[in-house]
């Protein structure tokens, strides 16, 4: 390991490790990866990502700069009364739902810098949107770190913590409101003949046209307005949308994720 390369500690061997692990750079950070006991797993990401895992990762963990928690948020409590015990001034992340910086400043050392993380699932495909909010210790290098270590899978924005909480039903959540959009307009491109290979391919790539319009800047409203010439035949479209209130409907589904969260967390 060179010296210059910061060494990371995930604790946990997931979807969104592997995610992480994918996209870091190997020439700045050494990885190490640990688990909860699943030797195949960690056998699979060791043949995968080319990186060391331990099943034992207890006892590396002073050597390490940065310590992932890429684990169920009820796996937590443990961990961080283990962690606890043998940190002294490393960083400490999470991307567990509901786990904040505050939380995790309550339960590890005064002084100890932590942050948190909240990619969604297109990080497997380094096209998360993912948000980050800090703890009160964490310094500029380590800031560097954590914006080097999510830039692998995506696009990033730094909120506060309670951004993340009322923001994670859009970043997180939406997608899948997204996707039953998508499910319903493939539904009626079947209609017209074509194979489900080319419903997939005309909806999907509408979809990721228009989020690209979106990537511009552009208005959402002006851009809905330039497809549709007034009283033509997207307008009428539009109208149905709007009579039956889709916004609402937004509102009311982006509204639900963020309470079923709250009694979570
Ligand atoms: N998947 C996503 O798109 C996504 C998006 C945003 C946030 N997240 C968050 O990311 C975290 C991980 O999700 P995931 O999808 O990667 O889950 P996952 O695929 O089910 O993987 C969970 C990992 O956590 C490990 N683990 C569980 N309990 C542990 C313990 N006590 N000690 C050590 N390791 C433990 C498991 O170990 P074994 O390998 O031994 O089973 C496994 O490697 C969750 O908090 C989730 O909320 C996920």
């Amino acid at each position: 390991m060179s010296n210059n390369k910061k060494n990371v500690l995930f604790i946990g061997a997931g979807r969104m490790a592997q995610a992480l692990i994918e996209g870091l750079n190997k020439n700045k950070f050494a990885i190490l990866v640990g688990n909860n006991g699943n030797e195949e797993r960690l056998q699979e990401v060791r043949e995968t990502y080319d990186v060391e895992t331990t099943d034992n990762w207890h006892q590396h963990v002073s050597k390490m700069d940065i310590i992932i928690l890429a684990m169920p948020p009820e796996s937590h409590d443990p961990i961080l009364v283990e962690l606890a015990e043998l940190i002294h001034g490393q960083l400490v992340i999470t991307v567990a739902a509901g786990i904040d910086p505050s939380y995790l400043e309550s339960k590890l050392p005064k002084g100890t810098p932590v942050a948190w993380i909240m990619p969604n699932t297109a990080a497997k495909l380094g096209k998360s949107m993912t948000l980050y909010a800090l703890g009160q210790h964490v310094n500029q290098e380590q800031q560097v770190w954590i914006e080097a270590l999510i830039s692998g899978i995506g696009e990033f924005e730094q909120v506060t913590q309670q951004q993340i909480h009322e923001l994670t039903a859009v970043t997180g959540s939406a997608p899948a409101f997204i996707y039953r959009v998508a499910e319903a307009l493939e539904k009626i491109t079947l209609e017209s003949g074509v194979t489900t290979e080319q419903a997939r391919k005309l909806v999907a790539n509408m979809i990721a046209g228009s989020a690209e319009m979106l990537k511009t800047n552009a208005d959402p409203a002006e851009l809905a307005d330039e497809v549709a010439t007034p009283g033509g035949s997207t307008a009428a479209g539009l109208e149905v949308l709007d009579t039956n209130h889709l916004d609402h409907l937004m509102i009311d589904a982006i509204e639900a994720c963020r309470q079923k969260a709250m009694v979570q967390d």
